[in-house]
């Protein structure tokens, strides 16, 4: 596979040309990077699940460049889902809709809908466009991680994670660090009101705020698989163990405002839960990378990004 590092406009047409050939190309987001492949290529997209080592069956998110390109993948839309997208497209967030024909069961997990995301980060959008120039519909892009492994928040965690598992023709787009650090929010959209199967970036005070709708009362009902729902995801080597104190030689994580406790190795020190959520997964990462067997993360508080940080740990932690 090869590596490019902030790719100039041709080397984005040549992303968009190797994902037309049916090649894997990894490429960032604003949330994190991506394994990317044509959505509508079930050879491309069978690649993509055993890269990952993913079990069949677990959906993946379909990203395109623009709303206007929505209805080719979802048709009945509510309305409360076209406000959320006007207000949040491009960005961190996954909208769960009913399935147009293009969303072949392959992609779906044999579903009758689909996940589709707008990324905001601008080399990603140029791939995609340049990729929809070329004829494409729409672009896969799970996580660039093994299953069940932290998500990748920088191009040099792609190659560590997928390296050995790419091909010669594979590409791997270089844009720096991840600018948010998590997952994007997934929102499902089947119901008569929204319901969150997925926080991070885009609160649930931000879907109330725009939908008028209270989304803690969504039908829960309407439940659809989603593999970051499942226990055990998100998971370093090391042991996570929360909200206690670690003894020497563990690893610690928590907000700079709480001190290292004597002996502990400090794998991070945000200030903020913007910097604790851009950093988390490579903090576990480098916990890892030292070999430690346990870390100890003290929670950040509940609030904005908190929730999505917390839910993550939470299922590290399991
Ligand atoms: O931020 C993100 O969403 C990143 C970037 C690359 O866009 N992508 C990502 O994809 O996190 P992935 O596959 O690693 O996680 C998507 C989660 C999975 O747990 C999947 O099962 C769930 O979303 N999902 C995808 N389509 C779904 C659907 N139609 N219904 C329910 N869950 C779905
Ligand atoms: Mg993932």
């Amino acid at each position: 596979m090869e590596i490019i590092s902030n790719p100039s406009q041709v080397e984005i047409k040549k992303a968009a040309q190797a994902l037309k050939e049916g090649q894997l190309v990894a490429f960032p987001t604003e949330t994190v990077y991506g394994l990317g492949a044509d959505a509508t290529n079930e050879k491309a997209v069978s690649r993509v699940y055993s890269v990952k080592g993913r079990p069949t069956g677990h959906p993946l998110i379909v990203h395109i460049s623009s709303i206007n390109r929505l209805d080719k993948w979802a048709v009945d839309i509510p309305e409360y889902a076209l406000k959320l997208a006007n207000e949040f497209w491009p960005g961190p967030m996954t909208l769960i809709l009913k399935r147009s024909h293009l969303a072949q069961n392959f992609v779906t997990g044999g579903q009758d809908n689909v996940g589709i995301r707008i990324p905001s980060n601008l080399v990603a959008h140029e791939v995609i466009k340049e990729f929809e120039v070329l004829g494409g519909s729409g672009v896969v892009a799970p996580s660039a991680n093994r299953f069940g492994a932290v998500s990748p928040t920088s191009a040099r965690d792609v190659v560590d994670e997928l390296g050995d598992s790419l091909d010669p023709l594979d590409l791997i787009l270089d844009d720096g660090p991840s600018r948010i650090g998590l997952e994007s929010t997934i929102i499902n959209c089947l119901g008569a009101t929204p319901f969150i199967l997925r926080p991070g970036a885009i609160t649930v005070d931000m879907v109330e705020q725009v939908t008028a709708l209270d989304v803690s009362n969504a039908d829960k009902n309407n439940v659809v698989k989603a593999s970051g729902l499942m226990d055990s995801h998100y998971s370093p080597k090391a042991k996570i163990i929360l909200d206690q104190q670690p003894k020497t030689g563990d690893g610690f994580l928590a907000m700079s405002v709480i001190p290292t406790p004597v002996g502990s190795i400090r794998l991070a020190s945000p200030t903020t839960v913007e910097e604790y959520a851009r950093g988390l997964y490579s903090a576990l990462r480098l916990g890892d990378k030292k070999n430690l067997s346990k870390i100890f993360v003290i929670l950040p508080d509940e609030v904005g990004l908190g929730e999505a940080i917390r839910d993550r740990l939470l299922k590290a932690a399991d």
